[in-house]
């Protein structure tokens, strides 16, 4: 592919590339058996685990051997089914279930996709059945959602293409793509279509610190796909956009509230600001099922606090014991800082809420 200029004004790579390959789905619902992709050892192992049990998809949710809002619904929504066949030990089907629902759900507190997702599948149990029935009822439901999320991924991505102008430049934080969601991911959804139709682009992906979701996911699966990409240190964004290195921002979301205000992986409110102070246009990619009306603001999101290793240890180096960490793993993005949201329902743009009513 010969280098093209983009209006940053630099050559995009014209080296050799790889044939692309499809990226591998983060979560598996095949004969019964739920298998979810461990993401902490991408991209050097492809493997997915087996779940045995609600347990197991809980622990794999905290572990984020699954991650990114959707796919951890995703995840829960077949969790739920799990827990309709495991054994009793005495307790009702309905004990059983409500007690999975309340442990998948607190399984990580900040994406609303989580909650959202097990509600929605508890919603088809009905006591009133046998065990089977409700089995199969609670199945189809999670298949349902499954299958939705990777229709929606590609109403977000048509609802996006137009913002990738031929030889621009696009800034992405953490993975909200295919291994967050399904298919096309949300944030990378414009990007993938984009690509399809032939605009050359080039994506600058932040690595993401401390588990490196940008470094580990999103680069390598854009990079699979044959999407020019540039991995970047977190701390080089506004760098490059004092350069006029970057020409717009794309990100997904972990929850937008009623006002607008966005919730997402932490280090995307600083991308915000700087965008605002360079006058870059900073988008938000999101499906409904991550617009929260029932929560008003952005602060009233409780923020997971990660543990203190992730940020401990580096290349086997240990920082000592006795020096404080805090590891808060999201940030709240005000909404007067959104250019607009991608959405399934189409490009929103301000004034926020009243523009967002649309994905309720
Ligand atoms: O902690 P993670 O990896 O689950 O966080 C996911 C994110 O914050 C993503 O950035 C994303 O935007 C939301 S998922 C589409």
């Amino acid at each position: 592919m010969p280098a093209v200029e983009g209006t940053t004004g630099f050559p995009h790579n014209s080296s050799p590339k790889p044939a692309p390959k499809p990226i591998p789905e983060p979560v598996r619902w095949r004969h019964e058996t739920l298998e979810i992709l461990d993401q902490r050892l991408l991209p050097g192992t492809v493997h997915y685990d087996v779940q045995t049990g609600v347990h197991s998809v809980a622990t794999a949710i905290r572990e984020l051997r699954v991650r990114g809002a959707p796919a951890i619904g995703i995840a829960a929504a077949y969790g739920v089914v799990l827990a309709a066949r495991e054994a009793g030990g005495g307790d009702s089907l309905q004990q059983r279930l409500t007690s999975a629902a309340a442990t998948l759900t607190s399984a990580r507190p900040t994406a609303v996709n989580l909650a959202w997702a097990v509600k929605r599948v508890m919603a088809r149990f009905d006591p009133t059945l046998d065990a089977d029935t409700n089995y199969l009822r609670l199945r189809t439901e999670a298949e349902a959602l499954h299958a939705e999320d990777r229709r929606i991924c590609r109403a977000i991505g048509a609802a996006g293409v137009e913002l990738i102008k031929e030889g621009s430049s696009i800034m992405t934080h953490c993975n909200a793509g295919a291994l967050a969601v399904s298919e096309l991911g949300t944030a990378t959804a414009p990007m993938y279509l984009a690509h399809r139709s032939g605009i050359r682009f080039r994506v600058f992906a932040n690595e993401t610190r401390p588990v490196l979701q940008g470094a580990r996911l999103t680069a390598w699966e854009l990079d699979r796909a044959g999407i020019d990409v540039t991995l970047v240190c977190d701390n080089a964004a506004g760098h490059l956009m004092a350069g006029g290195q970057v020409d717009l921002v794309i990100v997904g979301a972990d929850r937008v509230t009623a006002n607008g205000d966005v919730v997402n992986k932490i280090g995307t409110a600083t991308l915000a600001i700087l965008c605002d102070h360079f006058d870059i246009p900073f988008y938000v990619a999101c499906p409904s099922s991550t617009f929260d009306p029932d929560t008003p603001r952005g602060v009233d999101v409780e923020i997971e606090e990660r543990p203190a290793e992730e940020v401990r240890s580096f290349e086997g180096l240990e920082i000592p014991g006795h020096i404080q960490i805090r590891n808060p793993g999201f940030d709240v993005t005000p909404r007067a800082l959104v250019t607009g949201f991608v959405t399934n329902r189409g490009l929103l743009g301000p004034p926020y809420p009243d523009t967002l009513s649309v994905l309720k």
